[in-house]
């Protein structure tokens, strides 16, 4: 407190001395480099007085300095008329009471960003209309409420509009209908449940190369589109996180420059046709996940371009039954493939492994059958993320001393067939941090080289097996980790508790010893700890309520003596 204290008045002393140095000569030389009028330096003045300016971010704008020279602040080198007003180059929040009319004084500014300012639930003027120089608008979270006032299509020269994250309504987009300058349109959490035309509204634009409409609740997608100026424009078209429903339409087959699609968490229904996509050969990213599409159609020859483009497709949390198109395979520039959550059964294709860019693919719950061995993975040198978990494949590499090319960092295997032999290729995996194993049919001891990889696991899922033998004193686990190792075969000693290990469970095993090192109170991160149906024994004692951050003791069915402790605090659930 002192210290602030101390540089407060540091501060306070030497513009004294600035000013009284400007007041006996320094004026005239400043006067000569000022390139600010004075107009536009009392209407920015005008502007920091409406802030409130907590963390200081505002020193620069000093009555004595060039204003061309303010940080946020830059003058045309033609003119010297204020041309930009960047508050985004701030590191931290202003608060203003509103937007104060002093900031349409500056009649020449061709880029304005307010985001970093907080406007407290307040308007957008109706002059913001007048800046009709402005080509680049960014309004990102900058607190404002109610109507986008219909003025900002006055702006003709603009060519980056946003006005996301605001609390802003808007009952249609007409008064977009002049900007046909317009290229980059970020609305993304504006609520547009009244604007039922807003694509008809839009679509006239001939310059749209970008536009984001996600989370603004939008009820309708139109099945037609009448010739659209935007069609053969758009890059980027994202509408996900809102109510619209029916079927995917088809004259987003129009859109020939189409680079990114998403249509996420909406309610569309029946087939993906990939027939009326056919063309978007320039596609590089497509995520139609958590709907309730029902499946991938498949006409033979899907895709009709020379080369795809598709990087990532993300279609998880639908409804889509079917096997997994081959097609798939032949998009060797895919690194993405998340098919979570669907119905897809059938045999995985053995074509994607020759996706050698692939990096992450989730093929978890669905009722995929079959087996998957090294030959499925012989090329995918990149994958670093790879998701079997809860279908019917058993996953058993068929030579022991396989050598993966890959380092994988997450690996979901959970009820696969794995077993009964742990998995002998992951002893050079070094980079893993995240093992689901559980039910995975696996009846052997833990090698005593896992340890040694096990120092970045963050997860480490290796319950209901058949796990045989003793752990070793101590753990080799990242810190804050998940560790169950429940329903195996473990017997001996408990491992030492990891002082920051936050979620363990051994129960239902063959462990006979080493509870007391887990009753000690000194596991402070510990918000799990399930030990239950195993033969320790030893006294419980009143040490067992020192755990600050325990939600979770589980004890039971064990040989434990002495009287359970009455704890106070969080535990939700004790059983002892
Ligand atoms: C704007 O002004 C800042 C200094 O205030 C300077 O670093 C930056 O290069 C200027 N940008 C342009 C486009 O003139
Ligand atoms: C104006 O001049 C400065 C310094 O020479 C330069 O850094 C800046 O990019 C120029 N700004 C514009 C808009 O040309
Ligand atoms: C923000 O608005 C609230 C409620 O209208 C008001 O109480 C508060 O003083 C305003 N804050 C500022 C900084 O103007
Ligand atoms: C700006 O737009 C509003 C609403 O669309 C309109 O009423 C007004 O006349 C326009 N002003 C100018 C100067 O064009
Ligand atoms: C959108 O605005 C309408 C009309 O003001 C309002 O009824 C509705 O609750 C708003 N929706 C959201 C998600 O804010
Ligand atoms: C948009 O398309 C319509 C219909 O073809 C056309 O009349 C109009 O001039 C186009 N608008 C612009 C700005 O190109
Ligand atoms: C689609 O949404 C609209 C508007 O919310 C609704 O009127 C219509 O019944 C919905 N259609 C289906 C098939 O759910
Ligand atoms: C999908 O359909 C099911 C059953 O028709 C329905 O219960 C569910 O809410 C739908 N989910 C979405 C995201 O549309
Ligand atoms: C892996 O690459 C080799 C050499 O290009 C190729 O012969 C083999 O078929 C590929 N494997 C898979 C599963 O695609
Ligand atoms: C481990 O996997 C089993 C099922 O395979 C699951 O029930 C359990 O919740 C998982 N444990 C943790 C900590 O996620
Ligand atoms: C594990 O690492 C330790 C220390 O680096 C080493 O001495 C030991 O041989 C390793 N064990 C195995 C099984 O690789
Ligand atoms: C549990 O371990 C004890 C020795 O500590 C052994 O006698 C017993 O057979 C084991 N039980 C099981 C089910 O493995």
């Amino acid at each position: 407190m002192e210290r602030v204290e101390f540089s407060l008045l540091l501060i306070l002393t030497l513009s004294f001395y600035c000013l009284r140095a400007e007041s006996e000569g320094g004026l005239a030389i400043r006067k000569a480099n000022q390139r600010c009028s004075a107009e536009e330096r009392d209407a920015l003045l005008d502007f920091k007085q409406s802030l409130s300016d907590p963390h200081f971010l505002l020193l620069s704008w000093d009555i004595s300095e060039d204003c061309c020279s303010w940080k946020g602040v830059n003058c045309s080198n033609k003119t010297n008329h204020v041309i930009k007003l960047d508050f985004f180059v701030f590191s931290d929040i202003l608060i203003a009471a509103s937007l104060h009319p002093s900031l349409f004084r500056l009649r020449h500014l061709q880029y304005l960003c307010l985001s970093k300012i907080d406007f407290n639930q307040t308007m957008i003027p109706h002059s913001i209309g007048s800046l009709t120089k402005l080509s680049h608008l960014d309004l990102y979270s900058s607190g404002f409420t109610g109507e986008v006032p219909p003025h900002i299509g006055n702006l003709t020269k603009l060519r980056y509009l946003d006005l996301s994250f605001n609390s802003l309504v808007s009952y249609n987009l007409l008064w977009m209908s002049q900007l046909f300058s317009l290229q980059f349109v970020y609305m993304l959490n504006l609520n547009l449940t009244f604007a039922t035309n807003w694509l008809h509204e839009i679509s006239v634009l001939p310059a749209i190369s970008i536009l984001y409409l996600s989370s603004c609740s939008l009820q309708t997608l139109p099945n037609l589109l009448p010739y659209s100026n935007f069609s053969s424009t758009i890059e980027i078209f994202a509408l996900g996180y809102n109510h619209l429903n029916g079927s995917l339409p088809n004259w987003l087959g129009q859109f020939k420059r189409l680079n990114e699609l998403d249509l996420d968490s909406n309610y569309f229904t029946g087939p993906i046709s990939f027939a009326s996509l056919s063309f978007l050969c320039d596609l590089k990213f497509l995520d139609l996940s958590n709907n309730n599409f029902t499946k991938l159609s498949d006409d033979g020859t899907p895709l009709k371009c020379k080369e795809y483009k598709m990087r990532a497709i993300d279609i998880s949390n639908n409804q889509l039954s079917g096997s997994i198109p081959e097609w798939v395979g032949n998009m060797r520039n895919l690194k993405y493939i998340h098919l979570q959550n669907n119905q897809f059964d059938g045999l995985i294709p053995l074509n994607l492994g020759q996706l050698t860019n692939l990096a992450f693919l989730d093929l978890c719950s669905n009722n995929l059958h079959g087996s998957l061995s090294e030959f499925h993975l012989a090329n995918l040198s990149q994958l670093i993320y790879l998701g079997l978990s809860n279908n019917q494949l058993s996953f058993n590499m068929i030579s022991s001393d396989w050598n993966p090319p890959f380092q994988i960092i997450y690996l979901y295997l959970r009820s696969c067939l794995v077993g009964p032999q742990f998995p002998l290729w992951l002893q050079n995996q070094k980079l893993l941090s995240n093992l689901d194993l559980s039910n995975c049919g696996i009846s052997d001891i833990i090698p005593s080289w896992f340890w040694n990889i096990s120092s970045q696991i963050n997860y480490l899922n290796m319950s209901q097996n058949a796990i045989r033998g003793k752990l070793p004193m101590s753990l080799n686990i990242a810190s804050q980790a998940t560790i169950d190792l429940s329903s195996n075969q473990l017997e001996g000693r408990l491992p030492q508790p990891m002082n920051s290990v936050r979620y363990v469970s051994f129960s239902n095993n063959n462990f006979s010893s080493g509870i007391e090192l887990y009753l000690n109170g000194n596991l402070s991160l510990l918000v799990v700890l399930e030990l239950s149906q195993n033969h320790l024994s030893g006294e419980i004692h009143n040490s067992v309520c020192q755990m600050p951050s325990i939600i979770l003791l589980d004890l039971s069915e064990n040989d434990l003596s002495g009287e359970i402790p009455k704890c106070d605090g969080n535990v939700s659930s004790y059983k002892m």
